[in-house]
């Protein structure tokens, strides 16, 4: 596998990021305050966006990332290429471990996970290198992940 297999290209990245910034604008975060957007690029191109939904029920909030991941799979999306993560932090601010857990049943290990800064646009346009995005995948995310092709493993009787 060529380390290009898992490389966006820079149009895609460009795309994904403002994506990303577009879903957090719709963020229910009443209780938090903490808005989070995410953006799931498809294999066919196609951007599929979420941000976190809060509940009165503090529990039943639902991250930005498995919205966005629910409803790409509830519409028959279920291969990617690449996620991008957005927060009002000025810092590149990581998924959570349920959806790290999410991240592992539909991605690739080596998938490009874009963890963007909220200040990505000044900091591109101070020249720091691409804008102070962290990229990462799953497999440095999640290591020793269980998956789904572990229920395939033959059992010892
Ligand atoms: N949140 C996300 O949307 N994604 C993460 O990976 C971390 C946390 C949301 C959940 C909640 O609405 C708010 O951020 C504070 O935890």
């Amino acid at each position: 596998m060529s380390a290009s297999t898992f490389s966006i290209e820079l149009t895609d990245r460009e795309r994904l990021i403002k994506a990303a910034f577009e879903a957090k604008e719709f963020a229910y975060s009443r209780y938090s305050n903490f808005r989070v957007g995410a953006a799931l690029l498809t294999t066919t191109g196609e951007i599929v966006k979420g941000a976190n939904i809060e509940n009165a029920s503090y529990g039943g909030t639902i991250c930005a990332e498995r919205t966005a991941f629910v409803k790409a799979v509830s519409e028959g999306k279920r291969s990617f290429t690449g996620l991008a993560v957005v927060t009002d932090v000025e810092s590149a601010i990581s998924p959570c471990g349920m959806c790290r857990q999410v991240i592992r049943e539909f991605c690739a290990q080596a998938m490009p996970i874009l963890l963007v800064p909220a200040d990505y646009e000044k900091q591109l346009a101070d020249g720091v290198a691409d804008g102070g995005v962290k990229e990462t995948c799953i497999l440095a995310l999640l290591p020793d992940g269980f998956g789904p092709e572990d229920l395939d493993r033959p059992r010892v009787q």
